[in-house]
């Protein structure tokens, strides 16, 4: 059996850094205070090399307190009504639900795509490029599902409309892809969508003559918003969440 591959070394003061820990002459003085506690005994030389392992945060703690996780990090969050996903769009922003230090990580965290300011539900935020570009790239057909409450009733036709595939929408020329609608009541509807186009839930409605008058997310590929994760709240997402977001939910009930 060959031996197991050595973690990768990174420079202690450009980790901490990197994690938003402050300056490199801060983290410095936080060293110099003994304030940086790798494998139970106080890191006493900033520049050293360690070996950046999975479980850094249980190896490593700062002023006695757990180290955030390294990238590659995937966080979901239940977005509430009233924030943006932008970085740049003015109004108070989903990092702003994050702890305060992770606006300064390197790599930044971004959404993987967006939510309008008054949709809620599922969003993911990573710090990982490759993950985001395999979930939105159009290739990928991650379902994305949405809760769709209606100004007015539905009139029976729409689930045929959307499946059809040929929806072309106000100022587009390309066809839409064939999405899934399943009628909850005459005002609410589940719809099932393998792209991303800007507003599409709402200009699909509009293109039918109703109008969306609340939105919410609660699947991303086969992976479901937590009933307990509540509006704000947020957590990491274990490997298999991730590679469960890539793959289509099976709804068929299980034999087992
Ligand atoms: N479609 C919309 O119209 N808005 C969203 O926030 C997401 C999908």
């Amino acid at each position: 059996m060959s031996p197991a591959p050595r973690p990768p070394a990174v420079r202690l003061d450009r980790l901490l850094a990197n994690l938003g820990y402050g300056s490199r002459r801060e983290i410095h003085a936080l060293v110099r205070k003994g304030e940086v506690v790798l494998d139970g005994r106080s890191v006493s030389d900033a520049g050293a090399r360690i070996g950046l392992t999975a479980d850094m945060t249980e190896r490593m703690t700062i002023q006695g307190v757990p180290v955030d996780p390294p990238a590659p990090l995937v966080l979901m969050i239940h977005k509430p009504a009233g924030v943006v996903c932008s970085h740049r769009e003015p109004g108070r922003s989903v990092y702003e639900l994050l702890p305060s230090r992770w606006r300064s990580r390197i790599p930044a965290l971004s959404s993987v795509g967006r939510l309008d300011l008054d949709t809620t539900g599922l969003l993911l935020i990573t710090d990982d490029g490759d993950f985001l570009h395999r979930v939105i790239s159009p290739k990928s057909h991650a379902p994305k599902r949405y809760i769709t409450r209606l100004a007015e009733p539905l009139v029976g036709t729409e689930s045929e409309v959307f499946a059809r595939g040929d929806l072309v929408l106000e100022g587009e020329d390309r066809p839409l892809a064939p999405a899934r609608l399943e009628v909850l009541d005459p005002f609410t509807a589940r719809l099932t969508l393998t792209e991303g186009r800007y507003h599409q839930v709402k200009r699909m409605f509009a293109a039918v003559g109703n109008h969306v008058t609340a939105l919410h997310r609660d699947r991303i590929g086969a992976l479901d918003l937590p009933p307990d994760l509540t509006p704000g709240a947020w957590r990491r997402l274990s490997p298999v969440q991730c590679a469960a977001v890539l793959l289509e939910a099976d709804d068929t009930p299980s034999l087992a």
